[in-house]
């Protein structure tokens, strides 16, 4: 089961599941790394990791679906199963969801629908919710819109800042997208309309 993380950042999330396969916790198999940003510290994480790695700088292309065509055919010629973005903070075309509608998921830091987009462990620090959290779903070219697979709740403390919170919503994140990798692994997963059905 060959799957390609995509990411933009520090990369912790990828380094989850690293972890998880190193340990044996989890039979994927971590065929590659897109990222939009060469010197990101996940290229690093990747390289320690032995995993291949397809950079490229989005300015260098013409237009999105340029540079999507180019990763499109990284994807197919690694017979890739599961698209996962990992923090990968770039808007995505249908060149690249659609061919990987249902075998495409994004972690995201809050409990969708509420905060979508960029900001989202700020904007419920802001709004005041007592409870926020982290979401797993299908990418379906919405913004953090498509199918729900997995959440878990973290609360926010009284005086917390979103530095502190962060730490916890991350520990969440590198909980939350293993399993949810492991379902989808395991067939577990399906999708009827909205509504993801996972089987026990
Ligand atoms: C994570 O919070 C993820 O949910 C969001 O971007 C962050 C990436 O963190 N989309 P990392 O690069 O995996 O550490």
């Amino acid at each position: 089961y060959r799957i390609a993380v995509f990411a933009s950042g520090s990369g912790s999330n990828f380094q989850a599941i690293v972890d998880q396969v190193q340990k044996g916790k989890l039979d994927v198999s971590i065929e590659l790394l897109v990222c939009d940003r060469p010197g990101a510290y996940v290229v690093e994480r990747a390289k320690e990791a032995k995993v291949p790695v397809f950079t490229f700088r989005p300015k260098d292309y013409e237009s999105r679906e340029a540079y999507e065509a180019l990763i499109l055919k990284e994807l197919q010629d690694r017979q890739i199963d599961l698209v996962v973005m990992a923090g990968y903070m770039r808007i995505i075309t249908n060149v690249l969801v659609e061919p990987f509608y249902g075998r495409m998921i994004n972690i995201h830091p809050s409990l969708l629908p509420s905060f979508p987009g960029v900001n989202a462990i700020q904007q419920a620090v802001d709004y005041g919710v007592k409870v926020t959290g982290v979401t797993v779903h299908f990418v379906d070219g919405g913004l953090d819109s498509g199918p729900i697979i997995a959440q878990r709740a973290v609360e926010i403390h009284e005086h917390e800042t979103a530095e502190s919170l962060a730490e916890r919503i991350h520990a969440a994140e590198h909980m939350v997208l293993p399993q949810a990798i492991r379902l989808l692994r395991e067939g577990k997963v399906s999708i009827d309309g909205r509504r993801v059905l996972i089987r026990s």
